[in-house]
């Protein structure tokens, strides 16, 4: 596997994810799981950025103790599955910066269909983190990264909880400088989009709306 395509192996990790794609677990259940996962993939993700050191006082001393440098982080997430992932990410680091990205699929076509789009105007000098549970075609990821590209992002990763190959294989394609992290990648695609074994829709799933 290519390099720049991570799989976030980790127990915790896997077997939460099993659980979010039994058939019968509630929605309530997804939700939790889903936050509890995007905590632990936020720890991954994170782990190269850099660190500075600053004086402290413990109550027995000071001390110079680490914390976060470097540039600053924006979380852009590709609605409305993406907020899923997202909540979990921001209450890890609650200082990043937000964007959204609304795009839909048109179900005939497949193809990324752009309805909405809000980013911090500094989105250049941030490191960016774009979200979507599901990397199926890969049509939304690589539309939402051409359009952050367009709009001055510079240093993006990738981050989903499920890949399937043909959206791996896609967006390694057009975004070869963008790193992509997945807790999975399952078979294949199938005709409807949809990823096998998956987990169905994510955002039914998450939201209740099916
Ligand atoms: N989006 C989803 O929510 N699920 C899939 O399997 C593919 C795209």
């Amino acid at each position: 596997m290519d390099e720049n395509v991570t799989v976030i192996n980790h127990p915790l990790i896997a077997h939460k994810l099993t659980l979010m794609r039994r058939k019968n677990s509630s929605t309530q259940k997804f939700r939790s799981l889903l936050r509890e996962v995007a905590h632990l993939l936020t720890y991954e993700i994170t782990r190269d950025l850099e660190l500075t050191t600053e004086v402290i006082e413990t109550p027995m001393q000071e001390m110079e103790a680490p914390t976060l440098a470097g540039k600053k982080l924006c979380f852009v997430s590709i609605l409305r599955a993406g907020n899923g992932l997202l909540e979990g990410m921001v209450e890890l680091m609650p200082s990043a910066r937000v964007g959204h990205i609304g795009m839909f699929r048109d179900p005939e076509s497949l193809e990324a269909v752009e309805y909405y789009c809000k980013v911090p105007q500094d989105i250049g000098e941030r490191r960016v983190i774009v979200v979507d549970p599901m990397l199926a075609t890969g049509n939304s990821a690589i539309a939402s990264i051409t359009h952050l590209k367009k709009q001055g992002a510079q240093n993006m990763k990738f981050l989903c909880l499920l890949a399937a190959p043909e959206g791996v294989a896609a967006l390694r394609e057009a975004h070869p400088d963008v790193p992509i992290f997945t807790a999975a990648i399952d078979e294949r695609l199938d005709d409807h989009g949809y990823i096998r074994p998956g987990l169905g829709d994510a955002g039914d799933r998450m939201y209740g709306t099916k």
